[in-house]
């Protein structure tokens, strides 16, 4: 899939393009030639583009995509297990450091996002799916943990991934047979929120994107942090902690809650059970 809303012609050493418009930042995996896997190189520059987004205004959401046919065929088997193979444990270190430090920045990160997955997801390339807050799919997509078809388990959070997002007998099915999923049944297995004809793909993302866009930003990452941490706490551990993140959260845009309340209370204006408030209203 190419990217027609790049400003810049991808040359053969950008690993990662992107291009910002109306509020979304278009962010792809930019090795097409290697179905996008994920090289030292590649993981490097994705934590400077992170950097380099995150916190401009003109950002408020982020949407990974893949150049060509692949979303990412996972972790660069030559240059990211071989190669850094070859330099010592030092090495492999620093390179698992590049690659989980990246997925981790996005599991947090500061925007909403957004996994379009239009082609080849495999192994390593579940990182960066289960970082995106939500994950939309072609229905000719193919995910797959491919580990078991070359011979390692699949590491690197992958079987973390597989079995937060599906039940314990189908992701045991997926990471033992190394067989892949079409869009549509990686969507009825949860690895996605839905699969779609790939011509429809990025006007759904779109859709989704700039409804986010209309929402409270502050409260979106509230919320987003807020679903992955509960998932590990107990029920009293959960309710104490989301008061804590609530009243955090006030301390930062406490002006937006308010502002939603009276829009509904004294304007009239909205109901928040049927849509958002408009932020534009300032009184
Ligand atoms: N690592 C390194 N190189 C890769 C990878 C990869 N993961 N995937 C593709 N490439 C390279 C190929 O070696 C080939 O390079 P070359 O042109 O220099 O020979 C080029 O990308 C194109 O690959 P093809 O296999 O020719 O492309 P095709 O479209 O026919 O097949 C497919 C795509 C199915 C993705 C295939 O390339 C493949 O099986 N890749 C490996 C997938 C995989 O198992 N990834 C690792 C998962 S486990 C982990 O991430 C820890």
């Amino acid at each position: 899939m190419s990217n027609p809303q790049a400003e810049t012609t991808p040359t053969a050493t950008d690993t990662v393009v992107y291009t910002v418009k109306d509020g979304v930042a278009w962010v792809s995996f930019n090795r097409p030639a290697k179905r996008n896997a994920m090289n030292p190189a590649l993981n490097r520059r994705m934590m400077e583009v992170l950097d380099e987004l995150e916190f401009r205004d003109d950002v408020g959401l982020l949407v990974l995509r893949g150049e060509g046919t692949a979303w990412s065929a996972g972790m660069d088997l030559k240059e990211y297990f071989r190669d850094v193979e070859s330099q010592g444990l030092g090495g492999v270190r620093k390179a698992q450091r590049e690659s989980y430090g990246w997925w981790r920045r996005l599991r947090w990160y500061q925007k909403t996002t957004i996994a379009m997955v239009h082609g080849w997801c495999f192994g390593g390339g579940y990182g960066p799916l289960f970082a995106c807050d939500l994950a939309f799919c072609a229905d000719e997509a193919q995910f797959g943990l491919s580990e078991i078809n070359w011979g390692i388990l699949p590491g690197g959070g992958a079987t973390k991934v597989a079995t937060t997002l599906m039940p314990m007998r189908t992701a045991m099915y997926h990471a033992l047979m190394g067989e892949n999923l079409d869009g549509q049944a990686a969507a009825r297995a949860g690895l996605v929120n839905e699969s779609l004809p790939l011509d429809r793909l990025e006007a759904r993302v779109t859709e989704v994107a700039h409804k986010l866009l209309q929402k409270n930003w502050t409260t979106l990452k509230a919320t987003k942090d807020a679903v992955r941490r509960v998932m590990e706490m107990t029920y009293d551990s959960a309710e104490d902690y989301l008061v804590r993140a609530q009243e955090a959260a006030n301390s930062f845009d406490g002006e937006g809650r308010k502002e939603g309340i009276r829009q509904f209370i004294d304007e009239k204006s909205y109901k928040p059970g049927l849509g958002h408030y408009d932020k534009s209203k300032k009184v």
